[in-house]
């Protein structure tokens, strides 16, 4: 089975129902910027939806695992999400005010990461705005198990991991707008003595 959706199926709801800082960060910068109408792909079972919707903002998902797809609904979020694959993208032909994914991109190959970025990027309307977290190398596990290519570690059985630096996320980003990228460090709110783990905010701008 696949990783994500065993994973849920054993441990529910792992990260508690706290957003991440990023997520808080974020939320704060949409409701500046007027925007009303986001996507969120791997979406998981919504801890971070939540805040966007306690703002007034809609949300759509995008999530690989039914079960937790499931969770969300049981824990009343109510709001479409998609079950599949961002590989899939597009879901259908909307476009959205923003974009909100975090801890997903990293999960992606170089040909998957590709595609994704610019499926986001088709899907956002012009002055929209697409805010990414991602590992960075400064994470604990960066280096860990099997080099599958550069940065591009098996962390785990199936799970599969690309550290982004400030280099690489400029080469990937530089084409969609990229505005902003810094350093976040993400503590786990639900196991508290838990380490936190770095990851990096890469925020663009689709120009009018
Ligand atoms: C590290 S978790 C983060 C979940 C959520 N963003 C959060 O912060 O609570 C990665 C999520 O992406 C989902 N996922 C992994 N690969 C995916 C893919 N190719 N397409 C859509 N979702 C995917 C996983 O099932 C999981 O929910």
């Amino acid at each position: 089975m696949e990783f994500w959706e065993s994973s849920f199926i054993e441990k529910q709801t792992m990260w508690g129902f706290e957003p991440t800082d990023s997520a808080i960060l974020t939320n704060d910068f949409f409701l500046k910027k007027n925007v009303k109408d986001i996507l969120i792909p791997g979406f998981g079972y919504g801890r971070n939806a939540k805040v966007f919707i306690d703002n007034g903002i809609n949300v759509t998902g995008i999530e690989i695992s039914k079960t937790a797809i499931d969770l969300a609904a049981q824990n009343g979020l109510d709001c479409n999400i998609y079950h599949g694959s961002v590989s899939d993208m597009p879901f259908e032909k909307k476009q959205y005010d923003g974009i909100f994914s975090h801890a997903l991109i990293h999960l992606l190959n170089k040909d998957e990461r590709k595609k994704f970025i610019q499926d986001c990027y088709d899907q956002l309307k012009p002055n929209g705005y697409m805010v990414f977290t991602a590992v960075s190398k400064k994470a604990p596990m960066f280096g860990k198990g099997k080099q599958l290519d550069e940065d591009y570690f098996e962390i785990m059985d199936g799970v599969k991991m690309y550290f982004y630096d400030t280099d690489s996320i400029q080469q990937d980003f530089e084409k969609y707008g990229l505005v902003e990228c810094t350093d976040i460090n993400e503590p786990n709110k639900h196991m508290k003595g838990k380490p936190s783990i770095n990851f990096m905010m890469i925020k663009c701008h689709k120009h009018l």
